[in-house]
């Protein structure tokens, strides 16, 4: 039994900027007050936690254990955690939902504040780090660190979700999947009968064409410089697809010809500044809405003329698609279980845990959509 105790396991450390993750042995602290000890199952592998290993975040902390896509059984709970128990199946959230704040109590947005500062600077909300290694405290990341066999997080940061559901397929609920395909229903709010075009074929962006289908977009365009992407855009609901390396033009002017004026709806899902501005001015005049969710290194701008936007285009931007996190994640846990959202189709590679390090090169390669981690 190991509830009350401090349980020694197994976890991907990233000691240092720029350097590949070492398996270490870890300590996990007993969750305190509000907080939730979860023993993670299964754990994808995104840019976000590539970002910070890299070295680009000017808020990375480390050492760190990173990761922010998992899925996990609840170990033991902390005093006044009565929202999940002992057993419940949970994918932890890097967006948390308190249902208090500011935030919370508003129908636009789902960025809950509860935490983030504790969050952001690595620490649960009390100040202290749960992990230490070879007497170092070693800092959490993003409120999850799901890549340690066990973690804790603050009981906001857990969606509950249906046991019957595959924690190592649904852990990937837990961003990109939830990030694109919210953004083309909750924030773009996609109409059936919409052109759309969305660039970046990666797993957000298949989310993204996965959502605009599911609206009844007709003609969904998807855009790569990548066109090994395209057969699986295919697969996701993309009608064509076009490599701007094919045309001399600017892409925005061929979007604009090929489609009386511009698009509907436009999605960035891949983190560039001038692809932001594309996917922009590709907007119809008068109404076409485009969404940024792709994240632009820091420090970046983005531009266009006014004129664009005075001409009726809008611009908006998302994060983890405007899910109301708690709520939203064991809703889209049915639907997939319902068959209505694909989520094992986003999983190019499985690998132990000791072989973390090369899902981080497959996704650098751009050669995976997402790979599982299992513990
Ligand atoms: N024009 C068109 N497509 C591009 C360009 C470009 N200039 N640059 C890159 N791409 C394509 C890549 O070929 C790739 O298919 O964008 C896609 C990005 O996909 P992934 O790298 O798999 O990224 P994904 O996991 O989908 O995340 C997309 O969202 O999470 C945020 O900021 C994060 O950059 C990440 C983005
Ligand atoms: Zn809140």
């Amino acid at each position: 039994d190991t509830v009350g105790k401090v349980i020694t396991c197994q976890a991907a450390v990233a000691w240092e900027a720029k350097k590949p993750l070492s398996i270490e042995t870890v300590e996990v602290g007993v969750p305190k007050a509000g907080e939730v000890r979860i023993k993670v199952l299964a754990t994808g592998v995104c840019h976000t936690d590539a970002y910070t290993l890299d070295g680009f975040d000017p808020e990375g902390i480390f050492p760190v254990i990173l990761g922010h896509e998992g899925g996990g059984i609840v170990e033991s709970i902390g005093e006044g955690v009565t929202s999940v128990k002992p057993g419940d199946h949970v994918v932890p959230l890097y967006i948390p939902q308190c249902k208090d704040c500011k935030f919370c109590n508003s129908p636009k947005t789902n960025l809950c504040s509860k935490i983030r500062n504790t969050q952001g600077k690595g620490v649960m909300p009390d100040g202290t780090s749960r992990f230490t290694c070879n007497g170092k405290t070693l800092y959490h990341f993003m409120g999850t660190s799901t890549f340690s066999e066990y973690t804790v997080v603050a009981e906001i940061s857990v969606a509950k979700v249906d046991e019957a559901a595959p924690l190592d397929k649904v852990c990937l609920l837990g961003c990109g999947i939830t990030t694109g395909f919210g953004a083309a229903l909750n924030t773009a709010k996609v109409e059936a009968g919409s052109n759309v075009a969305v660039w970046g074929l990666g797993a957000v962006g298949l989310a993204v064409l996965m959502g605009c289908k599911t609206a009844g977009a007709t003609r969904i365009i998807g855009v790569d410089i990548n066109p090994d992407k395209f057969p699986i855009a295919k697969e996701f609901g993309a009608t064509e697809c076009i490599n701007p390396k094919d045309y001399d033009k600017p892409i925005q002017q061929v979007l604009v010809d090929m489609t009386d004026g511009g698009l509907d709806y436009t999605f960035e899902c891949i983190g560039n500044v001038h692809t932001m501005r594309a996917a922009l001015e590709s907007c119809h005049k008068g109404w076409g809405v485009s969404t940024i969710i792709g994240v632009a290194a820091s420090g970046q701008e983005i531009s266009t003329r006014p004129f664009q936007l005075v001409t009726g285009r809008v611009w908006k931007g998302t994060a983890f698609g405007g899910f109301k996190s708690r709520d939203g994640v064991p809703k889209l846990v049915q639907e997939y279980m319902a068959g209505k959202l694909k989520v094992d189709e986003f999983i190019t590679h499985n690998m132990k845990m000791d072989k973390i390090n090369e899902a981080f090169d497959l996704m650098h390669a751009g050669k995976s959509i997402r790979s599982i981690v299992h513990f």
